[in-house]
C-alpha cells in the first residue's frame, strides 16, 4: 500500500495505477463503516484511493475540528489489511494554500437540516470533495448512506460540474444495538453510548408505524420526537421526514422518504436516518 502527501506525488502514482479506480474519501479514525465502501469499491474496481483529511473548511466555529479523533498508525493498518492500494494524507496547507479562494455551493438541498443548523458545512464538503476528485479522477466514488444529506450534495454536484464520476452509496453499518458507527462515538461515555440508541429506536417506531399504514409525515415526525423525549440523557436538534433528493420535508409519505435526525447525547452530536421501505426488514 503507497502512502502519498502532495498532490504531485498523488498524481504521479495515480498515474500508474490500473482502472477502473474507486475512491473513498474520509476524515479518518476508521471504523467497519468506512471499511465496507472500500470492501464495496473492490468489487467493481481494479484499483482502490483512499483519502484520509480532516477538513477544516467543514466545521463551524463551535465544533470539534481540534477535537476530532485521530489514529493514522491504526488507520493505516486497517487500510493495508482490506487490500487498499495508494493513500492519500494531505496536510490542510496542501488542500487550502495560502490565497485559497474558490468555494462549491450546491443549493437547495444544503440549505435545511444539517445545513441549516450547521452553517457553511455543505460549502466545506462540497469544496473539499471537488477538490479530492479533481486530485484523485477515480472512475467511481464511494459515499456512505448515513450521511444521506451529503449523499444528496454529492449527487449534485458532481452532475452541475460534469465530473464524469459515478457516485456509488453504500448502506449504513450499524452496531449490533443499532447505533451507526460513527468516529464521534468515541466521545461517548459508558451511560450515553447505551442513551445512543435512541436513535434508531426513535427510526424504527418511525418504520414500524409506516408499515402499519401511517402515511403522514408529521405523526412520523411526532412519534420520533416521543421517542427522543423520552430518553432522559438525549436533547433532540431536528427529525425529519423528506423527499431524499430534495431533502424538503414531505407532508404525505410514499415509499423511499427518508427519516433523519440530529440528537445530542450530552455533549456529542449525532446523526442517523432511515430510506422508509414498505415492509419491516432491516
Ligand atoms: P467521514 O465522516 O470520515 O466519512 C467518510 C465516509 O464514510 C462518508 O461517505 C460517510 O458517509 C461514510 N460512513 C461513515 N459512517 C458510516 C457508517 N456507519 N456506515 C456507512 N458509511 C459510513 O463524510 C466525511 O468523512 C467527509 O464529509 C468527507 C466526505 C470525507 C469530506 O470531507
Amino acid at each position: 500500500m503507497k502512502q502519498v502527501v502532495t498532490i504531485e506525488e498523488l498524481r504521479r502514482s495515480r498515474a500508474q495505477l490500473e482502472p477502473p479506480v474507486g475512491f473513498v474519501p474520509t476524515m479518518g479514525y476508521l471504523h467497519a463503516g468506512h471499511i465496507s465502501l472500500v470492501e464495496l469499491a473492490k468489487k467493481d474496481c481494479a484499483t482502490i484511493v483512499v483519502s484520509i483529511f480532516v477538513n477544516p473548511t467543514q466545521f463551524g466555529p463551535k465544533e470539534d475540528l481540534s477535537a476530532y479523533p485521530r489514529d493514522i498508525p491504526g488507520d493505516l493498518k486497517k487500510l493495508k489489511d482490506a487490500g487498499v492500494n495508494l493513500v492519500w494524507l494531505p496536510t490542510p496547507e496542501i488542500v487550502y494554500p495560502e490565497g485559497f479562494n474558490t468555494w462549491v455551493t450546491v443549493e437547495g438541498m444544503s440549505e435545511p437540516l444539517e445545513g441549516a443548523v450547521r452553517l457553511g458545512h455543505f460549502r466545506g464538503v462540497a469544496t473539499v470533495v471537488a477538490k479530492l476528485f479533481n486530485a484523485v479522477r477515480p472512475e467511481k466514488a464511494y459515499f456512505g448512506q448515513k450521511d444521506a444529506q451529503q449523499v444528496a450534495v454529492i449527487k449534485q454536484m458532481t452532475r452541475d460540474l460534469n465530473f464524469p464520476i459515478e457516485i456509488v452509496v453504500g448502506p449504513t453499518i450499524r452496531e449490533s444495538d443499532g447505533l451507526a458507527m460513527s468516529s464521534r462515538n468515541s466521545y461517548l461515555n459508558p451511560m450515553e453510548r447505551k442513551a445512543a440508541t435512541v436513535l434508531y429506536r426513535a427510526l424504527s417506531a418511525a418504520q414500524t408505524a409506516y408499515s402499519a399504514g401511517e402515511r403522514s409525515g408529521e405523526t412520523l415526525r411526532t412519534i420520533m420526537h416521543q421517542v427522543i423525549e423520552a430518553e432522559p440523557l438525549a436533547k433532540l436538534q431536528y427529525v425529519s421526514c423528506a423527499d431524499r433528493e430534495t431533502l424538503r420535508e414531505l407532508d404525505r409519505i410514499a415509499n423511499g422518504a427518508l427519516l433523519s435526525m440530529a440528537v445530542f447525547i450530552g455533549n456529542t452530536r449525532l446523526i442517523d436516518n432511515i430510506v422508509l421501505h414498505a415492509t419491516n426488514n432491516k
